[in-house]
């Protein structure tokens, strides 16, 4: 993109480069103030000089109608970011001043142009009755009531856009209304004034408005202009197509200008492959993002799901936004429930992140739908569980929370057991692993004997003892997969009727096979020895990041064990085209716990 610098040296001014993108330009500076830091602009073509229009009726809303509180406002925001910018340069490699430049905003405004009538200022009301709310011009900080430039003492009636001329918005009127205006036109009381332009500012635009103009490529569709994002409290994350990626500051600039409570907006730059799953990304648009003690990349940030409030490092920890009616669906579903034998139910959180499940399963305030659960909670990654314990003080819940723990979640798991700890339920949220955890975490568990053996018979019968009885009433188990959808559109789709509703089937099944396969449950092993599997050590993945199944590991379950196997399926979300996200519940079988068969006899077997 063509594009000019101003460069203006000073000893202490923060101001060094601005860059001004050519195609944009209709200003031309008259004066710099080095002392107060001031940078003043003087439109050079405003839309009136430049529009070959100019003979016509015109207008601007009244964010932007006068030409010097436009280039006040531009000087107020360019001296307050320029404070920041001496930091930003060295701090924050995505924000450097060799990045692409943020546009102007008093540059981008759209010339909407639309017919109006033109009525005596007295008579403003009843014509805006007549023609109704729904026929005059709808837009955000855009009055549909205009003064008239050339007679203070009549109004103009701006027209909806839909309408382009007189006759299409009288026939969409009631009869009397129209004869009545139809009239005053006769007697020149109304007069229509056609075209009439209105200048939108950058303010009343839509995101897709405001990035047209600045995006002028045709491979970019107005769909990617549309603005979707997560958000994450003050930040937004997006995935920009690489065809956005040259104008990726704008974009991120945009995006917060529209919406108020974006600070920080976050482009993801490839796949999420680390154990953590934290997705690597670039920060597009916000203040000095990088911790002073590391420096590296910080994002703290405050989110609320339910009644609960969580603060974590987006750049450091996983967390998705769009669980909190899973969070929330699990907690209700199933640890409000007192155990067989009564008292505190037991909570086992295997994959804990900062402790979307842990904190309303810990928290005693049943007002807040708190569980009142003991929680043993573990989590890989140490800044998840840094983050875990501020959000237990901040819900008042860490004395329900018997520990936060940094460890392998199969290896956590069989921990507990051995020290006796007896738990009710265990969550296992890490959707792209999980499934090939369930052996190496539960295989064996409950076999005494092996437990003596490999960890001395004192602890053996701590853990017997524990666990006796366990059979009747048996842990859940809550684990996360991802299925593949079959249909076209491979996942939910949008719809609602017959369609969507045998997809869920389908997807519930899936999931139900694909844990019974893992576990080795109704599967031949001849038959599910075929399957090719690259993750084959006891720690389930091997490296890998994303658990596979093929089509006949699914099919090769045995129908009746499939129908005497206990569980509860539950289709989350559709998180990817083929890529449906699902909670199977189910009690740990007794086979499982039970066998002598280590995880790696079984492991072998598949
Ligand atoms: C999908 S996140 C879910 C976090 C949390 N339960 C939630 O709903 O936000 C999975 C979590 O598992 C952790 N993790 C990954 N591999 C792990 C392992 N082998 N053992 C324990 N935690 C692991 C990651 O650090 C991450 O916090």
């Amino acid at each position: 993109m063509l594009s000019a610098f101003l460069s203006v040296s000073s000893g202490s001014s923060n101001w060094r480069l601005i860059h001004l993108p050519l195609p944009l330009k209709r200003f031309y500076f008259t004066r710099v103030s080095v002392r107060s830091k001031k940078l003043v602009l003087k439109s050079g073509g405003s839309t009136s000089s430049s529009s070959p229009h100019h003979h016509r009726h015109r207008c601007c809303s009244s964010s932007s109608s006068s030409s010097s509180s436009s280039s006040s406002r531009l000087v107020r925001r360019m001296t307050s970011s320029s404070s920041h910018s001496h930091a930003r340069h060295h701090a924050n490699n995505a924000l450097s001043s060799s990045q692409p430049p943020v546009f102007l905003e008093t540059d981008i405004s759209l010339s909407l142009a639309t017919f109006g009538l033109s009525v005596p200022a007295k008579q403003t009301s009843r014509f805006r009755n007549l023609l109704g709310k729904e026929r005059l011009l709808k837009r955000p900080n855009v009055n549909p009531v205009q003064v008239s430039e050339h007679a203070p003492d009549r109004r103009i009636l701006l027209i909806s856009v839909e309408y382009t001329s007189l006759s299409e918005l009288l026939s969409a009127m009631p009869v009397e209304s129209t004869s009545i205006i139809k009239d005053a036109i006769d007697t020149s009381e109304v007069e229509v004034i056609q075209p009439y332009e209105v200048n939108v500012p950058y303010d009343a635009l839509t995101m897709q408005e405001c990035l047209r103009q600045i995006i002028p490529l045709a491979e970019v569709k107005d769909d990617d202009l549309q603005g979707s994002f997560e958000l994450v409290g003050r930040v937004a994350h997006v995935n920009l197509r690489d065809a956005l990626l040259p104008y990726k500051r704008a974009y991120g600039k945009v995006l917060a200008d529209k919406n108020p409570r974006v600070e920080i907006v976050v482009n993801k730059t490839s796949a999420t492959k680390n154990e953590f799953r934290v997705f690597p990304m670039e920060v597009i648009h916000g203040p000095p993002c990088i911790n002073e003690d590391d420096g590296k990349l910080s994002l703290v940030t405050e989110v609320k799901q339910g009644r609960f409030k969580y603060q974590l490092d987006y750049a450091r920890v996983y967390w998705n936004s769009r669980l909190e009616r899973e969070h929330a669906r699990l907690c209700e579903t199933h640890f409000l429930r007192e155990p067989k034998g009564g008292g505190q139910v037991v909570l086992a959180d295997l994959y804990c992140g900062i402790g979307p499940f842990v904190v309303p399963a810990a928290s005693s305030d049943g007002t807040k739908g708190g569980c009142n659960c003991l929680v043993y909670a573990n989590d890989l990654n140490p800044d998840s569980v840094k983050w875990l314990k501020e959000n237990l003080r901040r819900n008042k819940c860490s004395s329900n929370v018997a520990e936060a723990s940094v460890d392998d979640a199969v290896l956590y798991a069989r921990k507990l057991v051995r020290r006796g700890i007896r738990f009710d339920h265990a969550v296992m949220n890490l959707p792209a692993l999980a499934v090939d955890h369930l052996v190496p975490a539960f295989q064996g568990i409950l076999n005494f004997d092996e437990l003596a053996t490999d960890a001395g018979s004192e602890v053996s019968q701590v853990a017997t003892a524990a666990w006796d009885g366990w059979q009747d009433d048996p842990p859940w188990i809550h684990c996360y997969c991802f299925v593949r959808g079959k249909t076209s559109s491979g996942g939910l789709g949008d719809g609602t009727g017959k369609a969507a509703a045998a997809r869920e089937v389908e997807h519930v099944r899936d999931a139900k096979r694909l844990v019974m396969h893992r576990l080795c449950i109704g599967t031949p092993a001849q038959r599910a020895a075929k399957r090719q599997r690259a993750d084959d050590d006891d720690q389930g993945g091997g490296g890998d990041f994303e658990a596979t199944y093929a089509p006949e590991d699914l099919e090769s379950i045995d129908a009746d064990e499939e129908a005497r196997f206990e569980c509860k399926a539950h289709v989350v979300r559709n998180v990817a085209p083929g890529k449906i996200m699902v909670c199977v519940s189910f009690p740990l079988p007794v086979e499982v716990a039970s066998t002598r068969s280590s995880p790696s006899d079984v492991l072998a077997r598949l």
